[in-house]
Parts: C-alpha cells; sequence; structure tokens
C-alpha cells in the first residue's frame, strides 16, 4: 500500500539508486521508437502497457511450438499446451496469493469479470429493492454492469461520495450500509485520478454488515503486491493487458465458497460434465467458468507477464514508481495554471491534471508531436469529470520503465502546448 509522503520519502531515495531502469527498458522493443522523429515517452499505461520481449517471446513460441486446443486431445501438445495454461493459473494464483488455482478464473479482462459476478452472483442472491454500494470513483466497467443486473432485478445502485483530493469519504461509505445492502464493488485504485483507496477498510466494513465485496483491481495489479486472503475480498478483478500481458485476457478471482454456489455464465463447451436434450451438469471449478476455447496464448502471455513482474518484484516496482510519482507531481505542479485532478495521500501511477483554458484535446494532440503519449478524455470515468466540474482531464500515467527523464520531457511539452494554445 502506498505510503504517507514523509514515510515514502525515505525508501524513495534507495529505489533511485537501485531500481535498473534502463535494463528493464531494454526487455521492450517498442520503447526504442521514434514518433515524429522524437524518442517515444509512453505515458499511457493506466490504458494499457507495452509489452516486453519476454512475453512476446512466450506467445510466439507458443503458437511455433505447442499450439493445440487444451483439455480435450489425448495428444503430445494439447497435454503440454494444458499443462503450460494450468501452470499459468497456479501462477496467478500464487500473484494474488489465493488459497486455491479453483478460484482462478480466466476471463477476457477484469470487465468480463465484473459482469459475470453482476451476472452470475447479482442474479442468484439479490433481489428487487436490495442495494449495491459503488463509489464515485468507478470506471464504467464498474458502473454500468451493475446498472444492468439493478435494471434487470429492480435493485438500486448507492453510490459512495469522494472529495476534492479525490478520496472516498470513509464516513459517509459507512453511512450507506442497510438491511438492504447486498453487495459492494469498488475500485482498488482509481484510473482517473489513481487514488488507491483504503480497501483493506472497506472491505471489513461490509463484512461486518455481511455484504461481500468486489475489487476491481484493474489499476492495481501493475503496481501493487496484491494479496486477496489478506484483503478478505470475496472477488478481485483484473486484465492482463494492463500488467505487461496481452490484450483480451484477465482474471476473476472469487473466494471457492461463492464460486462453487453460483451458476455459469456462458455456456458452451468445456464448462460441462454431461449434456443430455434433458439436462445439463455442470462442471467443477474454475471450467465452470469457462466455456469455449480460450485464449490459450493469451493465459501463457499473461503466466510470462507474471513471472517478469516476479523477477523484479512488486516491492521494487511501487517504490520506484512511487518515487517516479512524486517527481513528476512536483515537476508539473510548478507549471502556472497547471492542476492537478486527484490528489490523494495514498496514490498509484496516476497524474491527471487540466491546464487553464486549454482542452485537454489539445494537449494531447501537441504532446503527441513531441513524442509523449498521454490519454485526454474523460477515461472511461464520466461521473468522476462531472465531480470535479471537468468535462475532461489529461492523464499521464506511469509504468515502472518511466524514467525521471521523461517527466522532463512532459514538463517541456507542457510548455511548448502552452505556447501553442495560449
Ligand atoms: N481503463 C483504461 C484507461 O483508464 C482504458 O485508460
Amino acid at each position: 500500500m502506498v505510503q504517507h509522503k514523509s514515510a515514502l520519502l525515505g525508501h524513495q531515495k534507495d529505489a533511485r539508486f537501485s531500481f535498473e531502469v534502463e535494463r528493464y527498458r531494454k526487455d521492450f522493443p517498442i520503447l526504442s521508437q521514434r514518433v515524429y522523429g522524437k524518442p517515444l515517452v509512453y505515458l499511457d499505461n493506466a490504458a494499457t502497457t507495452q509489452k516486453p520481449r519476454q512475453v512476446i517471446e512466450a506467445i510466439d513460441a507458443y503458437y511455433r511450438t505447442e499450439n493445440a486446443n487444451i483439455h480435450r486431445g489425448v495428444f503430445y501438445l494439447s497435454e503440454r499446451a494444458t499443462k503450460h495454461y494450468e501452470e499459468v493459473r497456479e501462477k496467478v494464483r500464487d500473484f494474488i496469493h489465493a488459497a486455491s488455482s479453483k478460484e482462478i478464473i480466466f476471463v477476457r479482462g477484469a470487465t468480463e469479470g465484473i459482469n459475470v459476478v453482476s451476472q452470475s452472483y447479482g442474479r442468484t442472491f439479490l433481489k428487487p429493492g436490495d442495494e449495491i454500494i459503488i463509489s464515485h470513483m468507478e470506471h464504467h466497467s464498474n458502473i454500468v454492469p451493475w446498472q444492468i443486473l439493478c435494471n434487470q432485478i429492480g435493485a438500486r445502485l448507492r453510490v459512495a461520495p469522494i472529495n476534492d483530493e479525490g478520496e472516498l469519504v470513509v464516513g459517509d461509505y459507512a453511512k450507506l450500509f442497510n438491511s438492504k445492502t447486498k453487495f459492494a464493488a469498488l475500485s482498488h485504485v482509481s484510473n482517473a485520478l489513481g487514488t488507491v483507496n483504503p480497501v483493506k477498510q472497506l472491505i471489513q466494513m461490509a463484512h461486518e454488515a455481511h455484504v461481500p465485496v468486489l475489487l476491481d483491481g484493474a489499476q492495481a495489479a501493475p503496481h501493487l503486491a496484491i494479496d486477496v486472503q489478506d484483503l478478505d475480498c470475496d472477488f478481485y478483478v483484473f486484465s492482463a493487458h494492463k500488467m505487461y500481458g496481452p490484450t483480451g485476457v484477465g482474471v476473476l478471482y472469487g473466494k471457492q465458497a461463492w464460486l462453487e454456489k453460483m451458476p455459469p455464465y456462458h455456456g458452451g463447451g468445456d464448462m460441462i460434465s454431461s449434456v443430455t436434450f434433458e439436462k445439463t451438469t455442470y462442471n467443477v471449478l474454475p471450467y465452470k467458468f469457462e466455456a469455449g476455447t480460450p485464449d490459450i496464448a493469451g493465459v501463457i502471455g499473461l503466466g510470462a507477464a507474471v513471472d517478469y513482474l516476479h523477477a523484479i518484484g512488486m516491492n521494487a516496482i511501487q517504490a520506484y514508481e512511487q518515487h517516479l510519482l512524486m517527481f513528476a507531481t512536483q515537476t508539473v505542479s510548478k507549471i502556472k495554471g497547471l492542476k492537478i485532478i486527484g490528489t490523494a495521500q495514498a496514490k498509484a501511477c496516476v497524474l491527471s491534471f487540466v491546464l487553464d483554458g486549454l482542452h485537454p484535446h489539445d494537449i494531447g494532440t501537441v504532446l503527441d508531436r513531441e513524442g509523449v503519449a498521454i490519454r485526454a478524455g474523460h477515461h472511461c470515468a464520466m461521473p468522476i469529470m462531472e465531480r470535479f466540474k471537468v468535462p475532461a482531464t489529461a492523464r499521464a500515467s506511469f509504468a515502472f520503465y518511466n524514467t525521471t527523464e521523461e517527466v522532463l520531457v512532459l514538463e517541456r511539452a507542457l510548455h511548448r502546448a502552452l505556447e501553442i494554445l495560449k
């Protein structure tokens, strides 16, 4: 978890000197590109991260030497692909410290994971009049599936407010719980603001009211060491592509006791144990939730990403990124007219901002010509934009392969945007 600023400054120093960022950068072929004749400065990591050659090569090797369908074949290649695929499940279990690999479901991404839970859990255990708590800082993927569920079954969404710093107001969250509250779905880290929520506390409070909690970990898994047993969350979702793996694959973790009670979300091959026209019985966990041929190569790429992160160490990544975030915050804060949106005490590597009189899309366009890739827009979190009374922000989001030199390029590019657009 992100530390208080004073504590942070202490270990940043060590991180700065021991973290081998230049060595890691060499693993990412795309980072050596030039765009418009300038070195690429990739600062849109909250949207998707770049992929190290270890991930690219694992996917390539799978297709070159292993490609076969899994769980079906009795031949060498299929058995090898199955073994590899299931080994990744175990790697992911270890990565998030789940109790059992039966609790690891491969899905298309965090969004699909939330849809599985909202439909499978929600339509089984919630009834008309029940309430679901989310927060004001959720990504659309943790709002819309719950709205769909509410419309289907007549349940109601309750929204925990945030303060001007972009922190969830814990006292107000507590007040939302009542006898009708049946579920809470919260982001671990906000994609638009970078806020790291005090999720352990929020889960404990929900559990005291006998309410299960899903955490959207899409922006947390790349930056923080995750321990689902310590957090005691009931469900946790994240996407491979935001943690240096491929697009189209992600993970739904669920406590086994819940997953056993939930019906499948998709029907099809592999998720059954027997089928007749009269009756189908379902496969055991985790296969009950994995209908059809999955993205086998994607899962293998995810496994390579987990290995890669493991080799560097999530604690080292977190410490270095905190140093980078602090440096970036201090550097851009000096720019006249720049306002950071999201100044929580505990933040991951996201810097959202507005610049007096400039539209974020125009800032993004000028920065692009300087080789700097950022995202400008509502970041799939329109309610948070409305909360801060801005139509959009410019957002620089960092990864462990970014450098302080790149932050200085961002700073110069922002001055250039001011020159051109003012
Ligand atoms: N959720 C991604 C983002 O924050 C796409 O940019």
